[in-house]
């Protein structure tokens, strides 16, 4: 389906798609959103799971020509607006992009809630504690709104995409003016202009992906690192997980305009880039004219002259010989991978639809140590997966030692709704669930502080970011193994890779003592040495 069928199926009338009466009568749990159509006007598409779950053939077009139309370019003259950002770095990177059309509307930016004209809610679905948060921010915009009837309250993102979300917000949080997919963010100024001039509440949530649009302003945050989106989507389909329906099919950017990207990042100075994508090493897969793989774009970033090269999240199944072989190559590429395995049993992983083995991942691993030896390996673990056995348990336990992991993001399953894992049954119960969560954390800590310890009396490179939120007379940066490194040293190293000698080893940080010197000239001009 390309652009203009879907703006086209985007405008759903009320006199066309609704029973007032009958949906009127029905509790919210059996209601639909069709049932919900009469509160809109102009456009209204709702989202669809099972549109999402299916993953049509048709080609992804790219778009180089995204513009602003001529009557938004100052609708946001003297106004400003607030994003709030749940969840991981690629909505992170989408609320910059956000913001780079809000700002090429006239919005400016602002961190207090009252000066707003525009606050937008970039959501997280993946568990439900993200969702209820969101839900409790929701509600509380509601007296901001009361003040200020012009506000327009926006919620976007990964629960937008989610019927049930969408339901309960048009039921419940009358406050809310605009809800917009992920696939809807290049919509932004029309969806902005519609949620002014409409008095209905406008919701475009596309549930099939969208094309890809090359040209999105983005306004970053900060001038350091720089998140890249090098693949959107997944279609791995684990059973526990709301992405795939979130996010749509698996779509990779073109090559040439990635190393393009990066090597305008690395002009204009960025230190370091994470290349993004859900499942970023089926990076490529997807092209029909080229074969040229995650492996191929890493060597390609290794030639730019950008300090430092991540990439954020692999799959284990998706990790081939040549990313392997690239990533060995060393250069900017660093040699901290995070490897999420989610469970140390080959039988929970084969009801996670994961695709590996408990052996697979081993085989894996050994091989990555052997072609990069002082690799450092992080993980997601997800514990109480349904029916998970103490057994099955204790095999995530050993194989988080096994593998020697510094850190690791673990969680307690959550059902979500829609996805396979949902509608397991689960003899586990939460207070179960919650100990074996204890007893991961206190294994992953000591193995983060034995970690640490390595460093003691090293000299290592750090990236400093800036002052300390603790102490602003300390400076913090991050190792090449993404460790935090307090620091005394003068602001104006703010930005630079700098030689740092670690004096004292923490579970979470290192402390240390700048070794670069730093020839002070004049209060504007410092020169390494
Ligand atoms: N419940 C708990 N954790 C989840 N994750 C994804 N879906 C769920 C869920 N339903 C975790 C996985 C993934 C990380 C981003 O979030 O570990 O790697
Ligand atoms: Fe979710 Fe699995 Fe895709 Fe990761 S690989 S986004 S866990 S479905």
């Amino acid at each position: 389906m390309n652009e203009e069928m879907r703006k086209e199926q985007s405008k759903l009338t009320t006199e066309t798609s609704t029973d007032k009466k009958s949906s009127a009568d029905k509790p919210l749990s059996e209601k639909t959103t069709e049932d919900f159509a009469h509160y809109f006007q102009t456009t209204y598409q709702p989202p669809n799971i099972n549109k999402a779950r299916k993953r049509y053939r048709e080609d992804i077009e790219v778009h180089y020509d995204f513009s602003i139309p001529e009557d938004m370019k100052s609708i946001g003259a003297d106004k400003k607006f607030l994003i709030r950002t749940f969840g991981c770095q690629m909505n992170e990177h989408d609320s910059e992009t956000m913001a780079g059309i809000l700002m090429q509307m006239g919005y400016e930016a602002t961190t207090e809630e009252k000066e707003a004209d525009i606050i937008i809610m970039n959501t997280c679905a993946i568990r439900e504690n993200a969702e209820n948060r969101v839900f409790g921010e929701i509600g509380h915009l509601k007296a901001l709104k009361v003040e200020n009837p012009n506000l327009i309250i926006a919620v976007a993102g990964c629960m937008s995409q989610q019927e049930t979300v969408v339901n309960r917000i048009l039921e419940k949080h009358q406050q809310v003016d605009l809800i917009f997919g992920t696939h809807n963010i290049h919509r932004l100024p029309q969806l902005i202009q519609e949620a002014m001039f409409s008095k209905a509440q406008v919701v475009e949530v596309w549930s099939q992906e969208g094309d890809i649009y090359e040209n999105l302003p983005k306004a970053r945050h900060g001038k350091i690192k720089a998140w890249v989106n090098i693949m959107y989507g997944c279609d791995k389909f684990c059973t526990y997980c709301i992405v795939p329906m979130t996010r749509g099919k698996e779509r990779s950017r073109r090559p040439e305009d990635i190393i393009q990207e990066v090597r305008h990042l690395a002009a204009q100075g960025y230190q370091e880039i994470t290349l993004l994508g859900q499942n970023v090493n089926s990076y490529g897969k997807d092209f029909e004219d080229i074969d040229y793989l995650f492996g191929d774009l890493l060597k390609d970033m290794n030639k730019i002259d950008i300090p430092r090269v991540r990439f954020m999240t692999p799959h284990p199944r998706d990790f081939d010989d040549r990313a392997i072989e690239a990533l060995a190559q060393g250069g900017n590429l660093l040699d901290h991978i995070h490897l999420p395995v989610q469970s140390g049993s080959s039988e929970i992983l084969r009801r996670m639809n994961r695709k590996y083995t408990r052996e697979e991942y081993l085989d894996l691993v050994r091989k990555i140590k052997a072609a990069i030896p002082n690799v450092t390996l992080t993980t997601d673990i997800i514990v109480g997966f349904p029916n998970e056995t103490d057994e099955q348990f204790e095999e995530t336990m050993s194989l988080v030692e096994e593998v020697g992991y510094e850190s690791a993001y673990t969680f307690i399953y959550s059902p979500r709704e829609g996805t396979p894992a949902a509608a397991m049954e689960d003899n586990v119960p939460m207070e179960v669930k919650k100990e074996r969560l204890y007893r991961l954390n206190e294994l992953v800590n000591k193995q983060s502080a034995e970690s640490m310890q390595e460093f003691e009396g090293k000299v290592i490179k750090v990236l400093v970011e800036g002052e300390s939120k603790r102490d602003p007379n300390v400076l913090a940066g991050y190792t090449e193994k993404s460790k935090v490194v307090n620091f005394k040293g003068p602001k104006s190293i703010i930005g630079q890779i700098v030689d740092v000698k670690i004096t004292k080893a923490k579970t979470w940080s290192l402390d240390g003592e700048i070794v670069t010197k730093i020839t002070e000239v004049n209060e504007d001009a410092k020169i390494f040495t």
